[in-house]
């Protein structure tokens, strides 16, 4: 067993090829231990959603892979087959994006959708009763189990979707901006229930998002990312704190800080 769970090396994806190839991802490398909570942070384009699609190859069909290592609890994910591929991807690592409306099946109930989702990889547990138990871990009300998407809230969908994600019990959850399209109240809801989960299930976590805020809530480590390169990295308090690179320091000066008005506001 390694002792990273997640282990990117050097990592290449491109998009086209000669001079107007655009370089998506050039050289990127980080890890996530098991458990352990890592934030992605960047501006828009840096790369940070290419790397994390990576981790199970379910970039876009145009993207090339040019180089370096994906390793997933040893195993090297880049040269995996197809079977095996889809045996991660929603089995030991799954994901949550940013709007939750648009991964449901608008002809399907949320219940429907969640077993599909325990039928792929624990058939066995695809009833009606782990429905209802996944609903209630993520503190939905049972009944909507029997609720069509369009019947349901952003932040009530974005919860199912985290019950579906954490359905077959994964290792490694990806959540690329998992709160952006929703209200700044619900969004710490679902962030409390997301630290929740993670702590009682011993989940990893690897977080994109472009808030600061969160980063510093939810993440032991942060990598600084980019055009398509990490530019800084480390303990999450250290890097927010002390900024190395001009970079994140630009990054981090964009970011309202509303703390600074009581007076309590660690940076200098
Ligand atoms: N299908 C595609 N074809 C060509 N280029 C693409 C494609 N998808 C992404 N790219 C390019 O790859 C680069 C990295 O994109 P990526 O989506 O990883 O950025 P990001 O950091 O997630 O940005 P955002 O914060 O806006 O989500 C960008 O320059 C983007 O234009
Ligand atoms: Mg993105």
């Amino acid at each position: 067993m390694s002792e990273r769970l997640l282990e990117v090396k050097d990592l290449q994806i491109q998009f086209g090829s000669g001079e107007t190839a655009v370089r998506a991802v050039d050289g990127v490398s980080f890890s996530v231990g098991r458990g352990e909570t890592v934030a992605l942070v960047g501006e828009s384009g840096s790369g940070k959603s290419m790397s994390a699609l990576a981790v199970t190859k379910i970039t876009p069909r145009a993207a090339r892979y040019g180089g370096g290592s994906i390793r997933f609890d040893g195993e090297d994910v880049l040269s995996m087959s197809e079977r095996a591929l889809r045996s991660l991807r929603g089995g030991r690592i799954s994901y949550i994006f940013q709007e939750p409306m648009v991964s449901f099946n608008p002809v399907f109930t949320i219940g429907q959708q969640v077993r599909e989702a325990l039928k792929l990889h624990r058939p066995d547990r695809a009833t009606l009763s782990e429905v209802k138990r996944l609903l209630d871990r993520v503190q939905l009300p049972e009944r909507l189990a029997r609720a069509y998407p369009h019947e349901m809230s952003g932040g009530q969908l974005q919860r199912c979707m985290i019950a579906m994600a954490v359905a077959c019990a994964p290792d490694l959850l990806i959540a690329d901006e998992p709160t952006t399209a929703l209200d700044v109240t619900i969004q710490r809801e679902v962030l409390n229930l997301l630290a929740r989960l993670t702590e009682e299930e011993e989940l990893a976590v690897l977080l994109i998002t472009h808030n600061f805020g969160i980063v510093s809530d939810l993440a032991e480590r942060v990598y600084v990312m980019q055009r398509g390169k990490v530019v800084e990295s480390g303990q999450t308090e250290q890097v927010l704190t002390r900024p190395e690179h001009s970079y994140t320091q630009a990054l981090m000066a964009a970011v309202p800080r509303l703390k600074r008005s009581g007076g309590h506001d660690g940076a200098a």
